[in-house]
């Protein structure tokens, strides 16, 4: 029997880029797959037709009360504002999505007693990290409006499955995902994903524009490892109640990204205009994922090579491109 017969999962943002690949994967493990998306961000079209979709936003009660009445035993809670700069240009909005969005799923999930709960983290809560690569113990500091959102949401989420009143046991996990990249990450998002945002400049024959001195390093995890980890959590007992990194522990650093993409389409930086402007608020210099809890947990390693995933992700964008559908 496979292991997702007969349970319902809700994915909150299961319609977005990481979203849609887990939705893909649990489906593929026989659950039922509920999404409750608002299209913000995400598309309908990356939903397979075997989702159930409704469409609503996690700041509405009522809109995660609908999703919930179907009657659920595990949640996904993945929706949220991505993008550290539109974190600054409004505060108040990240903050409803991340962190209040994030409160009224846990209510929901104490109101209709929802035993399993696993949350969409960020490597940003360690701001600038003391170590690299970084492990889980690590004390946070976030330098951005995102990380604290996203970081007030990651305690509520386990202050909550830590309470002891609540009549049954709330079993969270939260991912601390590094940077994700992969099929479907939006070409023409200019805040969020920096490989899909350097794609579609190169595709469309735009500037690339690099921030600061393109030396800050990222750690590039691809998007169908990522998913993996999510869907082979949910009945992995050994990971309630616990925070693990999602990376590859190899820094990346921006120039290097962008040389990759550029090759990828016969130009060098010498060939290609590369601009560069000074630092965003809140970016990183350095991060790197510390995996061995993800591995002693769960035995979850990713698969998938930084040179291959790269492949596939242009492969993906090219095709993308030439049909319209960017
Ligand atoms: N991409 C990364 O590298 C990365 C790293 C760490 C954490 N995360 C987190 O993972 C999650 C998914 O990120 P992504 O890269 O797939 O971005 P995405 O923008 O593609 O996905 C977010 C999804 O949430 C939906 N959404 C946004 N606001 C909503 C709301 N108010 N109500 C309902 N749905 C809403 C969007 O429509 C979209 O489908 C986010 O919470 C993000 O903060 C992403």
């Amino acid at each position: 029997m496979s292991p997702g017969a007969g349970k319902t999962i809700l994915v909150t943002g299961g319609a977005g880029f990481i979203g849609s690949h887990v939705v893909e994967l649990l489906l593929t493990y026989g659950y039922r797959v509920v999404v409750l998306d608002d299209l913000s961000t995400g598309r309908s079209e990356y939903l397979p037709s075997d989702a159930e979709f409704i469409q609503g936003d996690v700041r509405s009660k009522e809109d995660i009360a609908r999703a919930f009445s179907v009657g659920l035993d595990a949640v996904i809670h993945i929706a949220g504002q991505a993008s550290i700069k539109l974190s600054y240009n409004d505060p108040l909005h990240d903050l409803g999505v991340n962190t209040n969005g994030t409160l009224n799923i846990l209510n929901a999930c104490i109101t209709h007693r929802v035993k399993r709960l696993l949350f969409a983290s960020s490597m940003t809560v360690y701001g600038n990290p003391v170590v690299c690569p970084t492990p889980e113990s690590a004390p946070p500091d976030p330098v951005s409006y995102y990380a604290v959102t996203k970081y007030a949401a990651e305690r509520y989420v386990h202050l909550t499955g830590a309470r002891s009143d609540l009549g049954f046991p709330l079993n969270v996990t939260s991912f601390r995902m590094f940077n994700v990249y992969g099929e479907r990450q939006s070409l023409t998002n200019a805040y969020q994903g920096v490989l899909a945002i350097f794609l579609g400049r190169v595709l469309r024959g735009e500037e690339i524009v690099i921030h600061s001195d393109g030396e800050q390093s990222r750690d590039f995890v691809y998007v169908r490892d990522v998913a993996r980890a999510w869907v082979e959590a949910l009945d992995n007992r050994d990971t309630y109640g616990q925070v693990i990194n999602l990376g590859t522990g190899l820094p990346t650093s921006v120039n290097t990204l962008c040389n990759a993409v550029l090759a990828a389409f016969g130009h060098t930086p010498q060939t290609y205009h590369v601009r560069y402007q000074e630092a965003q608020l809140g970016d990183l210099r350095t991060s790197a994922a510390d995996t061995s809890k993800a591995k002693a947990l769960m035995r979850w390693e990713p698969m998938v090579r930084f040179e291959e995933g790269i492949v596939r992700t242009i492969d993906w964008a090219r095709k993308s491109m030439e049909t319209g559908k960017t």
